[in-house]
Formats: C-alpha cells, structure tokens, sequence
C-alpha cells in the first residue's frame, strides 16, 4: 500500500511517501522543510510565522516528493492509495495547513484520507527504519524481524518525550491506549529547551544541551528528581527549570566546563526520572515491549539508560525510533496509516477536524 504521509503540527512540514506492508515500512521518497532558522530567533516556535510558514512550503514539499516517487515507478501520474495528515494535537496554525492540503488531495484525487493523531505517529516511528531512506524500494534493506508491526508483543508501555508531550501511555493492541501518567507543567523537551534558552543556545536547546553534556559530569550538580517517589506516573518539570534558573543566579559558570556539567547534572535528572518512572510501570503493568518516541527519543544518555534497563527485564524489548525519525517526520505518519487503512478507518474529507488538543488516549 502506498501511502503519502504529512506533518505539520509544529514547525516542521515533512512530507513522505513510504510502500507500506505488515513486515515493513519502506520510505520511498521524502523531504522536509524545517522553520527552525525563523524561530530560533524568538527562542521557540511562533505560531504565527510556523503557519504562514507551512502554508509556504507544503505544496513544493509535496510536488518534490511524488516526483520523486512517480520517477521512481516510471509512472508520471501514479496516486497514492491513501493520504494520511496530522490533525493533531499540535499548533492549530500548522495542522490547519496540513489538514486542508490533505483533503484537498483527497478529495481531487479521488483517494481516501485518514486523519492521524501525531502521538501516535512517534509511537509508530520505530517501525521507520533509517536503512530504508535510500530511496530506492530495490535497494532498501528490509527491517529486521523484531522491528516489523507485526512482531510488536502487547501490552506495550510507551514513553513519549517531544516538546510538547511527557507520557507514559499503555498500548494494549493497535489503536487501544491508556493514560498512566503525564507531565503536570512542561514537557521534558520543553525543560530542555527553556533551560537551553538560560544558557544562551538557540532554540531547540535540547539538541545542544545533549551534546555538551557528553563530556560532563553528571555528579557536578545535585538537581532535583521531582516526582521521583511519588505513587503514580505523573511527571513535573517546571521545579526543575527554576532550580537550573537559580543554580545559573547563584553560582555563574565560569569556563565551557563547568558548562559542560551543568549540562550532564541536568540532563541526568531528567533522564532518571524518566528512566525510573518507566521501569515501574513496565513492571506493574507486565509489558512486552517498550516504545520510546518523540524529540527527546534523540538523547543519547536515555536511549542508552533505558538499553541498561531493558536488561533487566528479560520478557521485554526495547523499540526506539532511528535518530532521524525521532524528531516530527511525515514518514511516521504515513507508517501509523497504514495500520489504520487495513481496518478501513478512513476519514472522508467532509469529516476532518483538526483538534489542537488531541490525545492518543481519547477514546
Ligand atoms: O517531537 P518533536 O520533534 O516536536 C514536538 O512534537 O514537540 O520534539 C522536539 C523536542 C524539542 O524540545 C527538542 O529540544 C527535543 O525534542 N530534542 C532533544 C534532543 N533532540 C531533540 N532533547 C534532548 N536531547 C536531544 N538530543
Ligand atoms: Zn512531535
């Protein structure tokens, strides 16, 4: 099944067209157009400029892509068989953009719609193997067995970490979600960033933070571990951030190294909590599988602390997405359609309603 997917929830418009099966998502033509540059300016995404932005670039980004992929097949007027667009949760400037470009599609193609969830797009992103990007379906190394859909062991636990979203969410079939916890202020990308912010690094800090904190050390600073202890799966970041702010008043870096560890001692109280918050629940709830999705999936020093744990735990496998689909990609999108379009559940363009505050757990 061919299937064009398209994300513009935020301030990037990606757009892919992946050769969907149950053994593998193969990307067989994708581009993105990312407004980083603009917002770094402002130190975050202004959504103003991410939708005039997105309204932009999506219908070059699109041409790029089928031409592309109709080269590809030596077919000049070959359609997708589904089109799938974020319509949430997201900024509504963006999502309007993508959402009217989809259905537009849709509606003058003639090919059926499905309206996705973007959460669910990163939980999905660990089936989109990097290996498959060679843009050529001939050429594209197969996704080994136990990074196929159809290997996936529920119940599975999924640790989402974006800048936008802190959740653990259980998945207990395709489609079938439940809340177990959630962030009560900001998202752990969004620390990441507003911390970078203190330092003075552009928008997205916490990219830069990662880097610096690879060679720092983590026990340079005693940062707190908010919600560590407590009874439940709920996160907190904010106390975290302000801690960083006072840390910064109070003691002024001196040298790029003493930099360097405030990075990895605040990284490192991130990381724990996450880390510490998922073993729990992976082992409450008996999981197979855990899947961890969204900007921060990129941080190394997580995806090498959960590795460490997942060891522990010999039931359960660890799916984390290629470092390239960690961050919002339309090839996500278009790998959670699929699912999707095998049980019919399209949306015809009529019906489409973009939801800002769309959880994956809505039932
Ligand atoms: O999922 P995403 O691309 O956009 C949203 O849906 O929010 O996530 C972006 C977030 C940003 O906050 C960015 O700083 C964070 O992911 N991020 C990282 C790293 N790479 C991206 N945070 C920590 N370490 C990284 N290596
Ligand atoms: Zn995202």
């Amino acid at each position: 099944m061919y299937i064009l997917g398209i994300e513009s929830s935020c301030d990037d418009t990606s757009v892919a067209l992946l050769d969907c099966s149950d053994d593998s998502f193969v990307v067989l033509a994708e581009k993105t157009a990312s407004q980083v540059d603009v917002h770094k300016k402002y130190g975050g995404v202004v959504p103003e400029l991410a939708g005039r932005m997105h309204a932009e670039n999506i219908l070059p980004v699109v041409e790029e892509v089928m031409n592309e992929w109709r080269e590809k097949m030596g077919e000049q007027h070959a359609l997708p068989d589904v089109i799938a667009a974020t319509t949430g949760p997201g900024l509504i400037t963006g999502l309007l953009v993508g959402a009217e470009v989809a259905k537009n599609l849709s509606y003058f193609w003639n090919v059926p719609m499905i309206a996705m969830n973007h959460i669910e797009g990163h939980i999905h992103s660990v089936f989109v193997s990097q290996q498959t990007t060679d843009n050529s379906k001939q050429n594209a190394i197969p996704l080994s067995v136990d990074r196929s859909p159809s290997s996936l062991t529920f119940p599975a636990l999924c640790l989402i970490v974006s800048g936008g979203h802190t959740e653990l969410v259980l998945m207990r079939d395709f489609g079938e979600y439940d809340l177990l916890g959630k962030t009560r202020d900001d998202a752990a990308g969004e620390a990441f960033d507003k911390v970078g912010k203190l330092l003075g690094f552009e928008y997205p800090g916490g990219p830069k933070i990662s880097k610096l904190a690879t060679d720092g050390n983590t026990n340079a600073i005693q940062f707190p571990r908010p919600m560590l202890k407590s009874d439940d799966y709920d996160f907190s970041f904010a106390g975290l951030k302000t801690a960083a702010l006072y840390e910064l008043r109070d003691r002024p870096l001196q040298n790029e190294q003493e930099k360097k560890d405030f990075c990895a001692s605040f990284e490192q109280a991130i990381v724990d909590v996450l880390v510490e918050k998922t073993k729990r629940a992976a082992k409450e709830y008996h999981v197979h599988t855990i899947i961890l999705g969204g900007g921060v999936s990129a941080n190394p020093k997580l995806r090498t602390e959960l590795q460490i744990m997942i060891q522990e735990m010999p039931q359960a496998q660890l799916l984390v997405p290629s470092p390239q689909y960690s961050m919002d990609n339309g090839a996500m999108i278009a790998a959670t359609a699929y699912m999707k379009a095998k049980k019919k559940e399209f949306t015809e363009w009529q019906d489409v309603v973009v939801n800002p505050n769309w959880e994956v757990y809505d039932k």
